[in-house]
């Protein structure tokens, strides 16, 4: 994985992201020229105005009322916000209405308390809080379009550097595409506030040379081989609840509840950004996830050392 890229509305590397930069630079441009009239009148005044000696005696000339002037600042700042109002709309237009190519990447990312699924559904992977994709170039663009969902409250898909934000929200499907023009790890969060831990909803979108990224899809689609000293932590896992929340492919475990464990160790962190992913973070996480992620869903199984070492030496083994 390349290093993680601070995130930034000014540093786009993706079509609709270049987009919503220029549009931005467009407002900015507006603002700052209304923000200098405003200022230079006022600063003037102060100036020009403001130290004549008080004088009680005589008062300054009353005016009542000037259609002219009230019409100029009623109609200016209208005709002003509807040209913001036009210009951001096609610019809104211009992204929203892009067909899907035939050969577009889809991907769904479902928002859940407090994680992400990401599921590539045509290439029967499922993974969570790090996305893949291939860069796009000139000779062969490749677009990803991504649709969003939720499983529980209102969550928000935002990758700064690729696209603008999408809400996920229950029962509705809403949907962003990117085109990542040059390789490197960008990161976003959940952007809607969605409970306790909505600020460990890390998302990472990691955009790989296209024969790179090939290697991951097969990576994925394999299933991890059986590790002969890991037998026992393996039916340990069959054995516990773990398989009521948890899938790992050609296992008992088949639950949608929590994150697929099929690839768990190819993941950089664990919780959606709370701890990186090692051996033993993985156990402490194990031992008692809201030890390192107040209020996760995932509740403390109260196993003794020994199994949460049979356990760990089994999961160490999803690569
Ligand atoms: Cu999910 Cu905030």
């Amino acid at each position: 994985m390349t290093p993680i890229e601070t995130p930034n509305i000014f540093a786009p590397v993706s079509t609709p992201a270049f987009a919503i930069r220029d549009l931005s630079f467009v407002v900015l441009a507006i603002t700052a020229a209304i923000f200098v009239i405003v200022a230079g009148f006022a600063v003037y005044t102060l100036i020009r105005f403001g130290r004549r000696p008080a004088n009680p005696e005589v008062e300054p000339a009353q005016v009542y009322g000037s259609t002219q002037i009230e019409l100029a600042w009623a109609v200016v700042p209208l005709l002003i916000v509807v040209v913001l109002f036009l210009v951001t709309a096609r610019y809104v237009w211009g992204i929203e209405r892009r067909p899907q190519p035939p050969d577009a990447l889809e991907i769904t990312v479902v928002g859940n308390q407090w994680w992400w699924e990401v599921r590539y559904p045509k290439l029967g992977i499922v993974t969570a809080n790090e996305i893949h994709v291939p860069v796009s170039d000139e000779a062969s663009p490749a677009l990803t379009f991504i649709t969003i969902r939720s499983v529980d409250v209102a969550h928000s898909f935002w990758v700064p550097q690729l696209a603008g934000k999408m809400d996920a929200i229950p029962n509705k499907t809403n949907r962003v595409w990117i085109e990542p023009r040059r390789v490197g790890t960008f990161v976003g969060q959940c952007a809607e506030y969605c409970g306790l831990q909505h600020a460990l909803m890390l998302l990472v979108v990691v955009v790989h040379p296209k024969d790179e990224f090939r290697a991951w899809i097969a990576a994925q689609q394999t299933t991890p081989a059986e590790v002969a000293t890991a037998r026992a932590g393996r039916e340990l896992f069959s054995s516990l609840a773990c398989i009521n929340c948890h899938n790992v492919r050609a296992t008992p475990g088949n639950g949608v509840f929590g994150p697929d464990l099929t690839h768990l160790m190819s993941r950089s962190t664990l919780g959606a950004g709370a701890v990186r992913n090692t051996p033993e973070n993985l156990r402490a996480w194990v031992k008692d996830p809201g030890a390192l992620k107040a209020g996760a869903l995932m509740p403390a199984m109260k196993l003794d050392d020994a199994q949460l070492d049979q356990l760990v030496a089994y999961l160490v083994t999803l690569r």
